[in-house]
């Protein structure tokens, strides 16, 4: 596959563009660790790799102080009972006043559903070992709170109402139950007795509950899976037990752990899909099935300090980034202690939503078209460049910024059959081809739009280089 870098040309900024055909995912080998399976598992993977864009949400104990712990700051804030060496028993005191009185599941997914999200994962129980459900094996949870709500099965009605696919994070780490080892290395909780048999079945019988008692679960979302007491065997086992549950549940990586490095030949890490965190690899993941998960500011969970938010146009050139690459994007929002969004979280969603209802057909159920690029840092100033996904028939241009002048694509030989600028008047483009390759001009007025999209389409299959 021939590379070329983006290139302007003198004044006329001419842009050239190498674009790399990936080759079909189900053909694609596996790369070592990867779960061959998934990539031959097209149908209970092929709604999620058409969706490309979730919601993640970040909830729990931790929200309502939102990273204060007696007036200090604790940094990275649902972590704050380790950061700030909280004592197990005067953390839990925060589930006497649990209480988002103003937790609306229902406002939750409309949100979603206008940012033109396409699937929602919850933390149903992050590693402070706090559920948000109704859970017969334990009383850690919401409704032993002020609150006495199932926030689990409110949003899972929301959900089917607004027809918009559900997932439940579950941290396997739990710093709360008696039987989950290791403790923290600075705590002096008694571990005598502890025994971590008993808490996979605890955590089996959470599980469950999560998979029988609210209606369809499209996603599980593990993590915490890192200490020493878990193992690729125990890995395995759950991803049988969750799939004897709920058969086509997609299930991330995170629910197994690293692959080892001299791994066996046929080992197969349990999970159908990677999930890089705060980054999108420079080049994709090639073979691989994976979703980028990317905080809104700099924090999962509700962070009072933290005002860093990304623009709009920051996250929407992001999700162009990881669809480009064949990825998807999954975007977090922490919701305050009260259970709302902030209000910079709602604002970008609903200006993702606005583009994405002119540009979506250049997003959803697209295929990525391999280029380069340094991979997406959180605050990092975005370069100006061109990223592309495609259709059988489809290529979809990303321009962070309208040059004018030509765009010239040299793996493209095909004639287009319309070239076009999405967008509310949708502007036809003059192209021609060149000894170059494919010249498209954009000598018109650019969009009014954080990032424009030039779309071909074709009469045949697209051929993107050879
Ligand atoms: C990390 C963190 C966790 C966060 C998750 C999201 O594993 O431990 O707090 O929920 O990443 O990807």
């Amino acid at each position: 596959m021939d590379r070329r870098d983006f290139l302007l040309q003198g004044t006329t900024a001419a842009a050239a563009l190498a674009l790399g055909a990936r080759p079909p995912r189900a053909a694609a080998p596996a790369a070592p660790g990867v779960p061959a399976d998934s990539v031959r598992a097209p149908d209970r993977l092929a709604w999620w790799r058409d969706a490309k864009f979730g919601m993640f949400i970040h909830f729990g104990l931790y929200s309502a102080p939102g990273g204060e712990w007696n007036g200090k700051a604790t940094g990275s804030h649902e972590w704050m009972r380790h950061n700030a060496k909280i004592p197990d028993e005067a953390y839990a005191r925060l589930a006497d006043t649990f209480n988002p009185a103003a937790f609306d599941a229902d406002a939750w997914v409309r949100t979603a559903k206008a940012a033109g999200q396409r699937y929602l994962v919850f933390t149903t129980k992050h590693h402070e070992g706090f559920a948000l459900f109704d859970s017969a094996v334990s009383r850690y949870t919401a409704m032993h709170t002020p609150f006495r709500r199932d926030l689990c099965a409110e949003l899972a009605r929301a959900c089917r109402k607004h027809g918009m696919k559900l997932g439940w994070y579950y941290s396997i780490m739990d710093w709360h139950h008696p039987d989950y080892l290791p403790r923290r290395d600075w705590e002096q909780r008694d571990a005598s007795g502890a025994d971590f048999g008993r808490y996979v079945a605890f955590m089996k019988a959470q599980l469950h509950e999560l998979l029988t008692k609210y209606g369809d679960i499209a996603v599980l979302w593990f993590d915490g899976q890192w200490e020493s007491t878990w193992t690729h065997a125990a890995a395995l086992e759950l991803e049988a037990f969750c799939r004897r549950l709920m058969p086509n549940v997609v299930i991330n990586d995170r629910v197994d752990v690293a692959v080892p490095k001299e791994a066996p030949a046929g080992y197969r890490r349990a999970g159908d899909y990677t999930t890089p965190e705060l980054t999108v690899p420079e080049r994709g993941l090639p073979g691989q099935e994976w979703e980028t998960c990317m905080t809104m500011n700099g924090n999962w969970g509700y962070a009072k300090d933290d005002q860093a938010y990304k623009p709009a146009p920051v996250l929407l050139r992001l999700l162009a980034e990881t669809a480009s690459k064949g990825g998807n994007l999954l975007l977090n929002v922490g919701p305050d202690g009260d259970g709302r969004f902030p209000r910079e979280c709602t604002e970008a969603l609903g200006q993702m939503g606005a583009w994405l209802r002119t540009n979506g057909s250049a997003i959803y159920g697209t295929r990525g078209v391999a280029f380069g690029d340094a991979p997406y840092r959180p605050g990092a100033a975005t370069q100006p460049l061109v990223r592309a996904t495609r259709g059988a028939q489809t290529l979809n241009l990303f321009l962070d910024a309208w040059t004018g002048g030509a765009l010239v694509l040299p793996d493209v030989r095909q004639a287009p059959r319309a070239a076009r600028v999405l967008g509310a008047e949708e502007v036809p483009l003059a192209w021609e081809r060149t000894p170059e390759g494919l010249t498209i001009t954009l000598d018109t007025r650019g969009p009014d739009t954080p990032l424009a999209v030039v779309q071909l389409q074709f009469d045949s299959a697209l051929r993107i280089g050879g």
